[in-house]
């Protein structure tokens, strides 16, 4: 399979089972509600399974130092601003993000099966991490939905044709829910890498694919210092001039629209947290005259998949086929978590005052 998510099989694994445990745990101990160190475990467990681990138990660390910081501000609850039936405003208020997220789509759902559709305007959450994971609620009841994500203020990619950071790593996701079988599920950041995985590729000493990067003169690069090292430089946007228009309506749809913010020179450095304004449209698809969509969704794929094959491919993927192949293996086999994200991990669970000899003895799980 061409996917280079595999390759980090040879790191310790740790069941599925425990490590969810274990980030409950953590999350328990740092002062949230039991459903909530639930939701985020759930969340951040399901990122790894898929293999996305920059959005998944790595995350702990940056969360507690937001926690430390007072900007991520724990149990608190999505809060609607504006009712106006298929059209929601949601405040995120700074809350968990896995929270936040989970309750504004269980909301967004309701009235979608009611109304037929349902847009959702999400502003000011702490990071709402994989989008596919959203995506996944409205598909499991049975909706289709797309969301455009801006994360807002913390620019890291050039636009086309420019040198500096100007807009976020901007995820855009769609799901096509199919009955008996797993959803179609498109989730990418319109970035042509997201930053987390140039930090992986910092970290081990790595270059990253040509066309991902520029440095602080504009120039292109394959060093992943330039993101890290100053003077910084960007990320590019993936696909040349189509990624720049699809994350800059990103940026519109989820900061403005939404009724949060944008990146632009007033709202730089107004947060160090990450912060994430998302629109979601969620739709019934039996609302339509289309009885033969779920047919057509299918004879549609099956054509793609019996493309031959170019050189170096074992298969063809749908969208979301690629995660559900890497949290099969994981599923089985455990989750690999890298010796350094495993410490930060352990770092961050001493930080919300676990006890040492605890954070040992969930250490003896990973082999
Ligand atoms: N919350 C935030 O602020 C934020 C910001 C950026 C990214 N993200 C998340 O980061 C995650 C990673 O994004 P990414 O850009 O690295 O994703 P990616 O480049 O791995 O692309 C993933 C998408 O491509 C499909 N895919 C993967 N390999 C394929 C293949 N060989 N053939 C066909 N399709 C294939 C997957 O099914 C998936 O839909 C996403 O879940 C995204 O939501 C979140």
């Amino acid at each position: 399979m061409n996917d280079p998510r595999v390759a980090q099989s040879s790191f310790p694994r740790i069941s599925a089972e425990t490590l969810h445990a274990y980030v409950r745990a953590i999350w328990e101990q740092a002062g949230s509600s039991p459903r909530e160190a639930e939701l985020v475990a759930d969340h951040l467990l399901a990122a790894s399974l898929t293999g996305h681990d920059s959005h998944g138990v790595s995350m702990i660390p940056r969360y507690v130092a937001s926690v430390g910081d007072n900007e991520l501000k724990l149990n608190l609850h999505a809060k609607v601003v504006r009712d106006a039936g298929a059209v929601l405003t949601i405040d995120g208020v700074k809350g968990f993000g896995q929270v936040i997220a989970y309750e504004a789509m269980e909301l967004g759902i309701e009235r979608a099966k009611r109304l037929g559709i349902c847009a959702v305007g999400l502003h000011g959450a702490h990071h709402i991490g994989r989008i596919g994971h959203w995506a996944e609620q409205c598909a499991r009841a049975g909706l289709v939905s797309f969301h455009f994500v801006n994360v807002a203020g913390d620019p890291l990619v050039a636009p086309f044709g420019g040198t500096d950071r100007r807009i976020g790593t901007n995820p855009f996701c769609a799901a096509y829910p199919r009955s008996g079988r797993p959803p179609l599920v498109l989730d990418f950041a319109t970035s042509a890498v997201a930053f987390g995985k140039v930090r992986v590729a910092y970290n081990q000493g790595k270059q990253v694919p040509p066309g991902a990067l520029i440095d602080n003169a504009g120039r292109p690069s394959l060093e992943p210092k330039v993101m890290i090292e100053p003077p910084v430089g960007s990320l590019l946007p993936f696909g040349g001039h189509k990624g720049f228009g699809l994350a800059s309506m990103c940026e519109i749809f989820g900061g403005a629209l939404s009724g949060g913010f944008t990146s632009h020179a007033d709202t730089l450095g107004t947060n160090h947290a990450i912060i994430n304004c998302m629109l979601s449209v969620i739709i019934d698809p039996a609302a339509f005259d289309a009885p033969n969509a779920e047919a057509e969704a299918d004879a549609f794929i099956e054509w793609v998949k019996a493309s031959p094959l170019a050189s170096g491919t074992e298969r063809i993927l749908e969208p979301g086929e690629a995660e559900r192949l890497t949290r099969a293996d994981r599923e089985t086999h455990g989750v690999p978590v890298d010796p350094t994200s495993w410490q930060q991990i352990c770092a961050a669970a001493l930080a919300v005052g676990m006890p040492a000899e605890q954070i040992e003895r969930w250490a003896t799980h990973l082999q």
